[in-house]
C-alpha cells in the first residue's frame, strides 16, 4: 500500500509548539474521484501564522479541527488526474494542501516553473510572501521619496522584501532583525540603509540614530517593545500596515498593549491591520510588478529550505527563536 505520511493536530499548544501537540500518522495514498487530481507536495511553507491556526482564538480564518491534518501551503507536482484542466507533472499550488505527502484536489493553481523561475521563487517573492510585502507596503504603508521606512523582522521571508520595495520607491529603510548576521545580510546584499540587531541595541536610542528625520512607515511585523519604540519616533500622519505581531503567538493569556498608543492620536497615525489573502482579486498587479523587479535584479528573495515532512513542527520554532533568514520551507520530497 502507497502511504501518505501526515501531520494532525493532537491538541492545542500552550505557549510554544510542543512534543505531542502534532502527531505523525501513515494513512493509504487517497485516489482522485471524478474531476479531481492527486498531488505530491514537494515544498511545505513554515509560517507564523500556523501557530494561530493551531489555537481556538477568535481568527480570521476557522481553526485547525483537532483530528484535522494541519494546514499549510505546498507546491507539488500532480501524479494522476481526472480533471482535464491538468496533466500528470504539472506544476501545481493546491489551496491550503496541508502538512502531508500527497493531497487530492479538484482545484490548483498553476504555476510555471523554470530554470529562472524555480518552484521556491513561487514560495516566496513570488507567492503570498512577496504580495505580503507589496500590498502591505504600497497599499497601506503608501512610501514616498525620500520618507523613512522601518520594518521589523527584516531579514525574514516577508521584511526582507518589504525593505527592497521601499528602497525602489525613494526612501530611506531601516530593518530590525535579531542578529548580526542578519543584518549584515539586509544591509550589504539587499541595500537597507541600515539595521538594527534588536538583541544587542537599546531599540528607541538605535531608532533615533538611524531615522534622524522621524518614521514615515512603520512595517509591523512583532509587536511588543519595538512597536512601542517605533510609536514614541512617528511622525505626522505615519503609516504602519499591521502584518503581524510575531512576538505574541505563543503568548499564553492576555499581553500588555502598545504604552505609547497616545501617539496614534497625537500625531493622526494610520494603524491598518490586512491579511495577504484579503488581496487576492489584485493578484495580478503584484505578479506583474514583482515578476519584473525579480528578473531585473531588483528584488531578491531567498529561501532557508529544511528537509523532510517528519521535521516540520521543530523546523517550524525557528520562526520564533529567529533561526531562519529569509522564506522558511520544509522540503517533502524530489522535484520532478
Ligand atoms: N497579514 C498577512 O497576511 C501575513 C502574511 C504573512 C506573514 N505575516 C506576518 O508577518 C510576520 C513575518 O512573517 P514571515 O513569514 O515573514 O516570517 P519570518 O519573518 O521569516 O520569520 C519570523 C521572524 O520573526 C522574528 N521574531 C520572532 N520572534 C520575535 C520577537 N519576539 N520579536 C522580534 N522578532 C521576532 C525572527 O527573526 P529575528 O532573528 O529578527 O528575531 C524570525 O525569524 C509574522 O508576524 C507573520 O504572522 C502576515
Amino acid at each position: 500500500m502507497a502511504v501518505n505520511r501526515q501531520w494532525i493536530l493532537k491538541k492545542r499548544p500552550v505557549g510554544d509548539v510542543a512534543p505531542g501537540d502534532l502527531e505523525l500518522v501513515e494513512t493509504p495514498v487517497p485516489v482522485p474521484g471524478d474531476g479531481e487530481m492527486l498531488v505530491r507536495n514537494i515544498y511545505l511553507s513554515l509560517d507564523p501564522t500556523n501557530r494561530i491556526w493551531m489555537s481556538d482564538m477568535d481568527q480570521y480564518m476557522p481553526p485547525v479541527e483537532i483530528g484535522d491534518v494541519m494546514r499549510g501551503g505546498t507546491i507539488g507536482v500532480v501524479e494522476a488526474s481526472n480533471n482535464p484542466a491538468f496533466k500528470p507533472g504539472d506544476i501545481v499550488q493546491p489551496a491550503m494542501a496541508g502538512w502531508q505527502e500527497y493531497v487530492v484536489t479538484s482545484a490548483a493553481g498553476k504555476v510555471a516553473a523554470s530554470k529562472d523561475t524555480p518552484m521556491l521563487a513561487y514560495m516566496s517573492g513570488l507567492g503570498g510572501t512577496g504580495a505580503t510585502a507589496y500590498f502591505g507596503l504600497l497599499d497601506i504603508g503608501k512610501p514616498k521619496p525620500g520618507e523613512t521606512v522601518v520594518v521589523s523582522a527584516a531579514a525574514g521571508a516577508v521584511g526582507s522584501i518589504v525593505g527592497q520595495i521601499a528602497k525602489l520607491k525613494g526612501c530611506r529603510v531601516v530593518g530590525l532583525a535579531g542578529s548580526d548576521d542578519k543584518c549584515k545580510w539586509v544591509v550589504n546584499d539587499l541595500g537597507f540603509d541600515a539595521c538594527i540587531n534588536y538583541k544587542k541595541e537599546n531599540v528607541l536610542e538605535a531608532l533615533r540614530r538611524e531615522c534622524p528625520k522621524g518614521i514615515d512607515v512603520y512595517f509591523e511585523n512583532v509587536g511588543g517593545e519595538i512597536l512601542d519604540a517605533v510609536l514614541t519616533l512617528v511622525n505626522l500622519e505615519a503609516r504602519i500596515p499591521l502584518c503581524g505581531l510575531i512576538s505574541m503567538y505563543n503568548a499564553d493569556g492576555p499581553v500588555p498593549g502598545p504604552y505609547m498608543f497616545r501617539n496614534i492620536l497625537m500625531k493622526r497615525v494610520l494603524v491598518k491591520g490586512f491579511i495577504v489573502i484579503d488581496y487576492l482579486p489584485r493578484w495580478g498587479e503584484f505578479m506583474r510588478d514583482m515578476s519584473e523587479w525579480i528578473a531585473a535584479g531588483k528584488v531578491k528573495w531567498r529561501v532557508d529550505v529544511a528537509q523532510g515532512l517528519e521535521n516540520a513542527p521543530e523546523v517550524m520554532q525557528k520562526l520564533f527563536t529567529g533561526g531562519n533568514t529569509g522564506k522558511l520551507v520544509v522540503q517533502i520530497g524530489p522535484e520532478p
